[in-house]
């Protein structure tokens, strides 16, 4: 299996989704043993944000110069880290009822239209087929899927957009009530997981 491990959390020592992401993706190691996981820290990646050279490198008419295509190397990489992945990992905490910055400016870079979706006439498809997600979501009070949760559900949305429909959510959210249930909960779903590719 080629796992990405996408990191979003500006915590870098003890984060609660990373620290889970890392459980499960452990545990997959040690049933999957040829696994090889690439590391995306989107915080501490100095992922730009779009700005007005970004914007007129990718939307191009013909050729791109070789100026426009050094813009766009940092974008190119992480679409080709998504696209050798068979399993990607997201470990996300809710800052402000949304998705931390960087990895809004992540998903900014990897949504490039002919490599990630295209458009038709029924509007965009996403282009990453047989890919699977697991999507650590971890908060203090927000619930995720709640009306004021604008982060678990967008992650979910964004995957699907490019092609990545095959989404499994691991919750740990509303924290700062009951811990250790929804600990207990997240470690349960990734034996779980994990039994299920033993069987595969
Ligand atoms: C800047 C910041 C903003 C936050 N905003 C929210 C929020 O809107 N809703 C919420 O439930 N928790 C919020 N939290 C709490 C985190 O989501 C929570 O502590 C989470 O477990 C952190 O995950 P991590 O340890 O993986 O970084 C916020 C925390 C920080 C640091």
């Amino acid at each position: 299996m080629k796992i990405l491990n996408i990191n979003a959390s500006s915590n870098r020592q003890s984060s609660i989704s990373s620290t889970y992401a890392n459980k499960l993706i452990n545990r997959i190691k040690e049933v999957e043993v040829d696994t090889t996981v690439v590391n995306r820290h989107t915080t501490y990646s100095d992922l730009p944000f779009l700005n007005e050279e970004m914007l007129a490198s990718l939307f191009v008419k013909g050729e791109r110069t070789d100026e426009q295509k050094k813009v766009l190397e940092i974008s190119q990489q992480l679409v080709e880290e998504l696209l050798e992945a068979d399993t990607i990992v997201i470990a996300s905490p809710i800052y402000n009822f949304s998705v931390p910055a960087s990895l809004k400016a992540y998903f900014d870079l990897v949504a490039r239209a002919g490599l990630t979706f295209q458009y038709t006439e029924n509007g965009p498809v996403g282009l990453l087929k047989n890919k699977k997600a697991y999507v650590v979501v971890s908060s203090g009070g927000t619930e995720i899927d709640s009306e004021i949760d604008f982060a678990g559900r967008y992650i979910q949305h964004f995957l699907g957009f490019i092609g990545i429909s095959d989404v499994e959510m691991i919750k740990l959210d509303q924290l700062m009530f009951d811990a250790e249930t929804k600990q207990e909960t997240a470690q349960k779903q990734i034996s779980q997981i994990t039994k299920q590719l033993q069987t595969i």
